[in-house]
């Protein structure tokens, strides 16, 4: 046991995670986008917070992009910066899913070894969810000019470019932004999470 861990207990809440799924009229949990940038992880994300939200269900986006401006300000894009990033939203997301809410956590999380970590804290609450699409349709969308950056040399370590993004084997999902369109993979996420998180 750690020094700092030594002296702290924790301490038990009254109000249980039943009594919230009943509150809801849905369970809590993590729905994890991971995929390349342009893939159209926080599209999907911000739609499925929309309609889960119109049906009054309890629900918050955490978006790597977001995120990075206030809880993770200062963390920059190398392995150990991404490794923390992950871990903190990961750690959000679970206290967000304690308290009930449907969590759509929107990140690159480009290695396996990092989502795994991120599996681990969130239990048996966290889906992992594949937003793919190839690298050559993320390139030719480029919504935000990275890409083009990227190869320009003018961005370091950029994900699909000069750095790596390690596809999950066994995703609970995978949504293919490639031949979907965007209310199919809407569809296709909305089904999944009210086949799963649906019932109290
Ligand atoms: S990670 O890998 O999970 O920690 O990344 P994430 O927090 O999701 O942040 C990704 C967004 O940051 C912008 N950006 C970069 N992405 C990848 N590599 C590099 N080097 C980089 N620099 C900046 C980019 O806008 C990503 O947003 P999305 O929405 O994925 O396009």
């Amino acid at each position: 046991e750690d020094a700092a861990a030594a002296n702290i207990t924790e301490v038990s809440h009254t109000v249980s995670l039943e009594e919230r799924s009943q509150a809801n009229g849905h369970q809590g949990g993590i729905v994890w986008l991971t995929g390349l940038s342009g893939a159209g992880k926080s599209t999907l994300a911000m739609a499925l917070e929309r309609a889960l939200f119109d049906r009054g269900w309890q629900t918050f986006v955490l978006d790597g992009d977001n995120v990075r401006n206030g809880l993770n300000a200062g963390l920059g894009f190398s392995a150990d910066d991404r490794a923390e990033n992950i871990r903190r939203v990961a750690e959000t997301a679970k206290l967000f899913a304690d308290a009930g809410m449907v969590v759509i956590a929107s990140l690159i999380s480009p290695l396996k070894a990092d989502r795994a970590r991120a599996r681990v804290i969130g239990g048996e609450r966290f889906h992992e969810v594949h937003v793919a699409a190839d690298l050559a349709t993320c390139e030719d969308r480029d919504p935000k000019g990275l890409y083009r950056k990227a190869r320009a040399g003018e961005i370091a370590e950029f994900t699909g470019i000069s750095a790596p993004y390690e596809a999950p084997d066994q995703p609970e999902l995978v949504i293919d932004t490639d031949t979907l369109s965007r209310s199919e993979a809407l569809a296709r996420l909305l089904d999944y999470v009210d086949e799963t998180l649906g019932k109290n």
